[in-house]
């Protein structure tokens, strides 16, 4: 199996990736690290373990990271996630306590200690990850790829251009993108459309299965739809998805670059869809940038199934 780990802001689309990723056989889950996002950190990382424990994957280690952007002020996105950051469903506190290691840490140990190159899976504002590049470097030969959610290339969410994880911390956005291996970003373009429909949503809530059902009233929250009935969007699971099963999603690889400016574009990511120097004119200069992976389509009957 992919040796993986998740950094992720559970966080309710957080949580349907964490589900995914404890029972997929191609993929062996060595560490869950935390960071500010939906929530404070503290509330993740107390969501992360409960999540962790509902799925039988109570050993997994689990790290409190980042309480907040390199630069930009602490915000929340309660209104989307609910007051615990998870959906308001009441689950049970967690049984255990998060590991005596911060989340910096606790990668490094993980990534050097993986039987071969670890996939990081970022889901959620990318400061523990910037920070983990800027502090242990020596661990990017020990990356093999870094799947995050993030990003777009079309729309935002947070703002009419930027994606939250990506507009939460534009900076430690930008360093992932300039460290030197192999990037696959899972943007909104992808994310917004692996759906869940009502009658399986219906299904996974009536399951004995704790997981099963926690999984079905996590999708119910998500929606599209209300009421008794909704369909459930997949959100960060489909970015775990896209390590079990890469050929579900169709990828360029392309110049991509973060507005760090203060103003309206602030936390978009550039993306460069124009020709390639040799293949036709530009107008104006090409930037240098690193090239990016970019999901442009995904096969989302494939995923649902698989997750
Ligand atoms: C991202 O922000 C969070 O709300 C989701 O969990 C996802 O990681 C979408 O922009
Ligand atoms: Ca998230």
């Amino acid at each position: 199996p992919i040796p993986v780990i998740i950094d992720c802001d559970t966080g309710v689309d957080d949580a349907l990736a964490l589900l995914f990723a404890v029972r997929h056989p191609a993929i062996d889950l060595r560490a869950v690290t935390c960071v500010a996002g939906n929530t404070d950190v503290d509330g993740v990382v107390r969501n992360t373990l409960t999540v962790l424990e509902q799925a039988g994957a109570g050993d997994v280690p689990v790290a409190r990271g980042a309480a907040r952007p390199l630069i930009e002020a602490p915000r929340s996105a309660r209104h989307v996630h609910g007051h615990d950051g998870m959906g308001d469903l009441g689950l049970p506190a967690p049984a255990r306590s998060p590991a005596d290691v911060d989340a910096v840490t606790l990668l490094r140990r993980e990534i050097l200690a993986a039987p071969r190159p670890v996939t990081l899976v970022p889901t959620a504002p990318l400061t523990n990850i910037a920070l983990l590049l800027r502090t242990h470097p020596e661990v990017t030969a020990r990356i093999e790829r870094i799947v995050f959610m993030g990003g777009a290339v079309a729309v935002g969410n947070a703002t009419p251009v930027a994606e939250f994880n990506v507009w939460h911390d534009p900076e430690a956005a930008a360093i992932l993108l300039t460290a030197g291996v192999p990037i696959t970003m899972y943007g909104l373009d992808v994310f917004t459309r692996v759906v869940v429909p009502a009658s399986d949503v219906r299904r996974l809530r009536a399951s004995s299965e704790p997981g099963a059902r926690l999984g079905g009233e996590l999708l119910a929250h998500r929606g599209p739809g209300t009421g008794e009935d909704p369909a459930g969007g997949l959100g960060d699971a489909g970015a775990v998805c896209a390590v079990a099963d890469p050929a579900g999603l169709t990828t360029r690889a392309l110049p991509v670059e973060v507005s760090l400016a203060p103003g309206p574009a602030r936390g978009q990511t550039v993306v460069d869809l124009r020709p390639r120097p040799g293949e036709s004119e530009i107008h104006g200069e090409a930037r240098e940038q690193p090239l990016v992976d970019v999901a442009l389509d995904v096969d989302e009957e494939r995923y649902v199934k698989l997750w």
